[in-house]
């Protein structure tokens, strides 16, 4: 490995921050010793505030109909081919159950940007999930909605909100998306979703087309500046039925060396080791835990459904039960010396650590 390399990566590890320009010189640096160097310091520091401890989110993909078109995504508008359906509050409310049951103290409720879902209908679920399971958090991935929706929601109990930001190039932000959406407005929805006191949570594929060091070095500075709670990263895993069906996965060893920078610009976020990541490699999310992160979320969604909810080809875990998919994990995790946790495993801070 080059020495500026490892100097770099070694001045992130204390400073938690670089300029772009140096960001943009790391991720030029990947090899098989950088990465292994990120996560030789990104697995103590992450150690030092979670300790061994994996949290758990119960994932319920709720709705795969979506008025959007993200030319990467499996499930937007226009793939005619993609089996839509969507789940009834009472349904939702029967996965929560089942995840209860299993441990999880977090459900993450994720879906298209489906109309069905209205203010109303999904304030009325919150308060019931709120009310049944008091010692759960909520997580809502649902895409962009206006700032009184979100506060709405807050409102109702909804305590964290994830919105990949994708990029945090607008060139690339356009390259990825149609004309109808905007990188103002998603950035404008991250922003507000912070203000109104929701653990936000960004996020971007690797590998997606059109990326560059330069794009990426984007990404970096935005987690340093903007401070997410969470931050969700992953291959980028073509889907047969879209524009960018002929393009190149993300690579493996990228999105583990990226995950450790990220545990290195911001310790104490949380981390997951994604769905997308298991799929490249049968190892995935334990590799990606070994590189710093400190999540997984196994599906809990209906069996009947988890199929239609492809948002890439070959996607794992779609033929097996919720319970089978917890132990899974659990003994996955087992596995590389990590226990998965009982808890709502919110965010720790540094000061708070074992
Ligand atoms: N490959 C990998 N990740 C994808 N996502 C959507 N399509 C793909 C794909 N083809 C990710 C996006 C989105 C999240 C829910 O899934 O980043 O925000
Ligand atoms: Fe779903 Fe392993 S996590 S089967």
């Amino acid at each position: 490995m080059d020495s500026k390399i490892q100097e770099l990566i070694l001045q992130l590890g204390k400073t938690h921050h670089l300029p772009e320009d140096a960001y943009a010189c790391l991720i030029r640096g990947c090899s098989e010793e950088s990465a292994a160097y990120a996560a030789q310091l990104a697995v103590p520091l992450r150690r030092q505030i979670y300790g061994t401890d994996v949290y758990v989110r119960g994932l319920i993909e709720i709705s795969n109909i979506c008025r959007n078109d993200c030319l990467y995504c499996g499930i937007r508008r226009s793939n005619h081919s993609c089996v839509r359906y969507r789940l009834s509050p009472q349904e939702i409310l029967e996965c929560c159950e089942e995840g209860y049951s299993l441990g999880f103290r977090t459900f993450v409720l994720q879906g298209g940007e489906d109309g069905f879902y209205t203010d109303a209908l999904l304030c009325e679920l919150l308060r019931t999930i709120k009310a049944r399971f008091p010692d759960c958090a909520v997580t809502l991935s649902l895409g962009e909605r206006d700032r009184e929706s979100y506060e709405r929601l807050f409102d109702a109990g909804a305590d964290r909100y994830l919105l990949r930001h994708e990029t945090a190039d607008v060139y690339h932000y356009q390259k990825l998306h149609p004309p109808s959406m905007s990188f103002e407005h998603r950035m404008n929805c991250l922003q507000d979703l912070k203000e109104i006191g929701y653990q936000v949570g960004c996020g971007f594929m690797v590998g997606s087309p059109f990326q560059t060091p330069e794009t990426l070095a984007k990404d970096l500075k935005f987690i340093e500046t903007f401070r997410p709670a969470m931050c969700g990263i992953g291959p980028f895993v073509p889907h047969h039925a879209t524009p960018f069906a002929d393009y190149p996965q993300g690579s493996l060893e990228l999105t583990l060396y990226l995950l450790s920078l990220i545990r290195l610009i911001a310790p104490d976020i949380l981390l997951p080791a994604t769905t997308a990541l298991g799929t490249i490699h049968p190892m995935g999310r334990e590799k990606g835990i070994l590189a710093g992160a400190n999540v997984v979320m196994p599906n809990l969604s209906p069996v009947s459904q988890r199929k239609k909810y492809e948002l890439y080809d070959n996607k794992i875990c779609t033929g097996e039960e919720s319970a089978q998919c917890r132990s899974c994990l659990s003994s996955r995790m087992h596995s590389i010396g990590y226990e998965v946790v009982v808890s709502r495993g919110d965010q720790r801070k540094l000061s708070t650590s074992l």
